[in-house]
């Protein structure tokens, strides 16, 4: 669903912030990202979002070539990527309410749609009682809830969360990454950039892509699974044993549903 090819991040003639970096994440995968400051986590979602393009390789997002995203067609792809920062990026003279609804009038939902999508959202995230507040008043790990929440309304395939408890305490660090754990078993798609050694030992057998001064030296998971879901064939007798070709064609990730949000709250999603 996401490639990186050979992919070189050059800012000026020697800063490479990500060099002939190769990876694949698969539809429903949950993806550390690790490495240390500067090491081009942060370059990996700004290409994928197509904030910054490639110097060199290319980067394919479900069966679309980013490069040949024509520029209004932008706005569409970035819709299918939710992205959470450390530092929640709120609207500060916006309520929790208005702040999860955003992207949805953004987008021309309805108004029933929009109450409807933001109520399951707030019982998602556990904050149907702070609905009302606004940010100031919420603390750090409510804040990051509502951002998740946001990230969520638009029903997108992939979030990408970059440090989202670079300012949370231990405890509140791990009920965010058990929420992205749990989005991510709901079906939509997580690459968690971090260095939070507590949140990485609390998800020890999930995938971890770690990059080094922009080179990525390790892929915990590589050889150990298939990289695409295997084309259908059909066996027919009547007919030849050749691949169906609307099959063919079709991105593996076309089936994608918004997360289900009709569930129970989280435990402990605090
Ligand atoms: N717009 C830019 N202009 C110049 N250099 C940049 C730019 N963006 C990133 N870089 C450089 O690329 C390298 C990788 O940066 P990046 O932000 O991806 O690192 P990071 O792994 O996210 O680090 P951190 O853990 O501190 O967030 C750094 O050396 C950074 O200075
Ligand atoms: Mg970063």
């Amino acid at each position: 669903m996401i490639v990186f090819d050979k992919v070189t991040k050059r800012f000026g003639d020697d800063t490479f912030a990500l060099h002939d970096v190769s990876f694949e994440v698969d539809p429903g995968e949950f993806v550390f990202l690790t490495g240390p400051s500067g090491s081009g986590k942060t370059t990996v979602m700004r290409l994928l979002t197509r904030e910054y393009t490639p110097s060199e390789g290319e980067i394919t997002f479900g069966e679309t070539p980013l490069h040949e995203l024509k520029s209004n067609q932008v706005f569409q792809h970035r819709r299918q990527i939710g992205v959470i920062f450390q530092d929640y990026k709120l609207l500060s003279d916006s309520n929790v309410w208005e702040n999860i609804a955003l992207p949805l009038y953004i987008i021309g939902k309805s108004q029933a749609e929009i109450e409807s999508r933001v109520t399951d959202l707030l019982k998602l995230v556990n904050l149907v009682d702070k609905a009302y507040l606004f940010p100031s008043q919420l603390s750090g790990g409510e804040a990051q809830r509502v951002s998740i929440a946001r990230a969520l309304a638009t029903g997108p395939r992939v979030i990408f969360a970059d440090e989202p408890t670079g300012n949370l305490d231990p405890e509140t660090s791990l009920s965010i990454a058990k929420l992205l754990h749990k989005i991510n078993q709901l079906g939509t798609t997580v690459l968690l950039a971090t260095h939070d050694t507590g949140v990485l030992d609390s998800l020890k057998s999930e995938r971890r892509l770690h990059l080094d001064k922009g080179k990525l030296v390790k892929d915990s998971h590589a050889g150990k699974k298939p990289k695409r879901k295997p084309v259908p064939v059909k066996v027919d007798p009547e007919q030849p044993d050749t691949p169906d070709e609307s099959d063919a064609k079709k991105d593996p990730t076309d089936d994608h549903q918004p997360t289900e949000v009709h569930v129970e709250n989280l435990d402990g999603a605090k």
